[in-house]
């Protein structure tokens, strides 16, 4: 007979690895044992792919290669291609992905090796080709037609190109890959766990990513940055009536989305970032309401309920500003995760144990069974 339950699994610790790590009393967040206000804002994302999939910043020649080989691989297959036009239909856009990128497998060149060197390549491909993926599912739902990757940007800069058809400034290039860095890991939240349940049958990091997809989507994931952004444009008249909506969603029992965390119990360090950029994005743009309603918004729920806002909390205002469409800020996160859930998807064939925990029984004990003219 099991033991009991924690629900939730909370305070569980399910996995070993050498990725990331979180100290949440403290509030600090660590990529392979950098300090995440150390290296956010200073290395690429390109950089930061490096050290999560491959354990180490890169040297120049190996941040070279490394770019080479990403920005070679901006390409969708044949298949993922035939099937861009049938799934522009899905409800939302996270649900027309997770199909997308599992359709990625069929013309992947490593399809049916599941060796490190090939989730390696697999893992490098799949960085490359997520944004291509989010770029041309809003080329095809708005009926235009597909902005040319820049292979003189990197993955935030052509990114920002593809989907807003803008040459990004410097700096809103600086920002967004900034933005990617901050939440390219996050230890053993549910979308990474799912990928390294699926990766520990030995499965496939196709399999494994588009079961991390699906569990992203959900608003107590990734779906929250969307939420929030819906949340600040939903709120009438100027920044005083924030209050008036915080109260009265907190009254009702409705939770406020991009606030709180399982694991944190200070502030999220990446949120000590994103409020920075959101504020400079709205000076830059001349339009501050939706980082003064964020601030006064992070303000009321502290005073009235303790809650801290966490990473998709001000992603929100950030990526509005970036000309990014609210309903692609979950498949922004991906783009980014990607980084780190095919780290671990690595990590986990590299010393894999079928994971299978118990469970505690709460149904009834003792039945009889009865013949079906009797029951
Ligand atoms: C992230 C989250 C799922 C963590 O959940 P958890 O560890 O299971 O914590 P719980 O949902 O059990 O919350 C604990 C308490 O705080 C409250 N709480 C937590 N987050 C809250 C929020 N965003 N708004 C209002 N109340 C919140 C709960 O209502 C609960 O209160 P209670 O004990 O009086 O019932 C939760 O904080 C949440 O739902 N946040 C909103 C969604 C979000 O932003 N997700 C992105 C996470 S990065």
């Amino acid at each position: 007979m099991a033991e009991k339950s924690s629900r939730g699994l909370a305070d569980v610790v399910a996995a070993t690895t050498s990725i990331s790590d979180i100290d949440g009393e403290s509030g600090r967040l660590f990529y392979r044992g950098y300090d995440i206000h150390d290296i956010a804002g200073r290395i690429s994302f390109e950089e930061c792919v490096h050290l999560l999939q491959r354990g180490d910043l890169p040297t120049q020649q190996g941040l070279d290669d490394l770019e080479d080989e990403l920005t070679a691989a901006r390409q969708i297959g044949a298949t993922t291609e035939a099937l861009l036009p049938h799934v522009v239909r899905a409800a939302t856009p996270m649900e027309a992905l997770r199909t997308l990128v599992s359709s990625l497998s069929v013309d992947d060149p490593d399809a049916g090796d599941s060796s490190v060197e090939a989730d390696r390549r697999k893992a490098t491909r799949l960085v490359a080709q997520m944004p291509i993926l989010v770029a041309r599912y809003e080329a095809a739902r708005t009926g235009r037609a597909p902005v040319e990757s820049d292979p003189d940007l990197g993955i935030a800069g052509n990114f920002l190109w593809q989907i807003t058809g803008r040459y990004p400034s410097d700096r809103a290039q600086d920002l967004f890959d900034t933005c990617l860095v901050l939440h390219a890991d996050h230890t053993m939240n549910a979308s990474t766990f799912t990928a390294r349940v699926i990766a520990a049958t030995l499965s496939d990091m196709h399999s494994a990513i588009t079961g991390a997809m699906g569990a992203l989507r959900g608003p107590l994931h990734g779906g929250a940055n969307e939420a929030v952004m819906n949340t600040l444009t939903s709120i009438e008249g100027d920044v005083d009536a924030v209050d008036g909506f915080v109260r009265e969603e907190l009254s009702a029992g409705r939770k406020l989305m991009g606030f709180g965390h399982r694991v944190y119990k200070t502030e999220d360090p990446r949120a000590t970032h994103l409020r920075k950029m959101s504020e400079e994005l709205g000076e830059l743009s001349g339009n501050s309401r939706y980082y003064e309603f964020s601030r006064r918004m992070e303000q009321t729920v502290f005073d009235t309920k303790g809650l801290y806002p966490n990473v998709d909390f001000y992603a929100a205002s950030v990526y509005h500003a970036l000309g990014i469409p609210t309903d692609l800020f979950t498949p922004v996160f991906a783009i980014s995760r990607m980084s780190g859930w095919t780290a671990h998807v690595i990590e986990q064939h590299e010393d894999n144990r079928l994971i299978r925990p118990g469970s505690e029984y709460t149904g009834p004990t003792g039945r009889r069974w009865a013949d079906i003219a009797e029951r």
